[in-house]
């Protein structure tokens, strides 16, 4: 297995360009389920998680090619309306395959994703939207079976604002014979994208982006030609990189608008930002002040950055009280950065984060993506070499990190074990 080794202690400058969003790319590439049509797709990121998707999209018997004119997934006909267990356990996402064969095709096999490292994230609200709208879901060996001869539209109330169950509610209600509206809905940018891309198929959607969605649904769904938006935790990352290196980096494709909590919270934390029309301008200066961080569903803090920002403030003046509202268990890098010197605490679902002057390198390892690259950056901080193992997380989500961060001057690179 890789790892990833660090010499920290470089500031980082330059310019670093942020990739398409992974979290945007996973559920538009399985909305080409939805059509007989051609789909393609360009600016995917080049991250395990969408090699995953292109995998389970070509078990399922899509045709799908990669050449100069960009990615395409053509699922005219399928070889099996049935996601393994094997995909969908490495890869949380590729439960949203279920809805887009059971609209289409009128059954739909796909395995339970179960639990993760960050908490036990079910899938409760996501099976209770599809039998509002007519589908008989039964959960039969670890496998949800749905069918339904055709999804009605229902009115769908959501008892959290959870990205992957509106995301997949939306897909399978453009297909559905009538309106379907979703309250409480999530309304990330991604949400947003998936909006776009369905409505570039012909679907009918308005309200993406605010509280309460309205699809109103059509027979069937045409081909696209469509580009994924930049991917505002890559680009987070990268901010607070250079906040915690006392760098300078300019992160092109980095949209301010998706950006607004970190860019206020880093603001407040003594960082010089500058907002243009192609990316963000980080200029650190000197040690940062500490600030307080919840996270929330969009437009809050955004959960997918606050352990990166938690290593950020383990180098800051004063006490950070960081909250994590969303899952339940996403602390498992505090035991790290506290190896490393941090001087953290943990109570329920609050962290309390002392800064210290330095952090000290040490081998660590992390249990998921988010918690993996907030090792990273401590690594790029800290005094010593940092050894960052089980690389493969960090590899389902971000492109060849190692590379962009030794362009900017970090002392960095990926190292093979036997
Ligand atoms: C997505 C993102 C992930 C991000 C998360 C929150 C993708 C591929 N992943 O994950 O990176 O951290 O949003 O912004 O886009 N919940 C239920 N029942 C359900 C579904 C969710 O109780 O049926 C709960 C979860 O346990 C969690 C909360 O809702 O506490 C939010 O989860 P959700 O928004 O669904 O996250 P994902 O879509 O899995």
């Amino acid at each position: 297995m890789d790892k990833i080794v660090i010499r920290g202690g470089r500031r980082l400058r330059g310019e670093v360009a942020v990739e398409g969003a992974k979290n945007a790319a996973l559920p538009i590439l399985l909305a080409s389920l939805l059509t007989a049509d051609r789909c393609v797709f360009h600016n995917l990121p080049h991250v395990v998680d969408v090699g995953t998707t292109l995998k389970l999209l070509a078990d399922l018997g899509a045709r799908v090619e990669d050449d100069a004119s960009g990615v395409s997934v053509h699922a005219e006909r399928l070889a099996r309306l049935e996601a393994q267990y094997d995909l969908v356990k490495t890869m949380r996402a590729s439960f949203l395959a279920l809805g887009p064969l059971l609209a289409r095709f009128g059954r739909a096999r796909v395995s339970t994703p179960g639990g993760c490292a960050i908490g036990s994230r079910p899938v409760d609200l996501h099976l209770e939207g599809l039998q509002k709208m007519g589908a008989r879901c039964r959960i039969v060996h670890g496998y949800v079976e749905a069918e339904a001869e055709r999804l009605q539209g229902a009115r769908i109330y959501l008892d959290v604002p959870s990205v992957g169950a509106t995301e997949h509610l939306m897909m399978v209600a453009t297909l559905a014979e009538g309106t379907t509206t979703i309250e409480h809905a999530a309304r990330e940018p991604e949400v947003v994208d998936l909006a776009h891309a369905l409505t570039a198929m012909g679907a009918r959607i308005t309200g993406a982006g605010e509280d309460m969605i309205t699809i109103e649904g059509v027979p069937a769904l045409h081909g696209l030609d469509f580009s994924i938006l930049p991917d505002r935790i890559e680009a987070g990352t990268f901010m607070i990189a250079a906040a915690i290196t006392n760098g300078d980096i300019y992160v092109r494709g980095a949209r301010a608008e998706h950006l607004h909590a970190v860019i206020l919270k880093l603001r407040e934390a003594g960082v010089e930002i500058k907002e243009d029309a192609d990316g963000i301008r980080v200029i650190a200066n000197g040690r940062l002040s500490s600030v307080d961080i919840r996270t929330m569903p969009y437009p809050g803090f955004p959960t997918d950055l606050q352990a990166q920002m938690m290593a950020a403030m383990s180098l800051a003046d004063g006490r950070s009280v960081i909250s994590e509202t969303i899952f339940e268990n996403r602390f498992m890098h505090v035991l790290e950065l506290n190896r490393m010197g941090a001087d953290i605490k943990v109570e329920g679902n609050t962290a309390i984060v002392r800064g210290v002057a330095m952090l000290s390198g040490a081998p660590v390892m992390a249990t998921d993506l988010r918690a993996s690259v907030c090792l990273v950056l401590a690594g790029l901080a800290a005094e010593g070499v940092t050894e960052v193992a089980r690389v493969y997380h960090l590899d389902r989500g971000y492109a060849h990190i190692e590379d962009k961060l030794s362009a900017l001057g970090a002392d960095v690179r990926r190292v093979q074990e036997r």
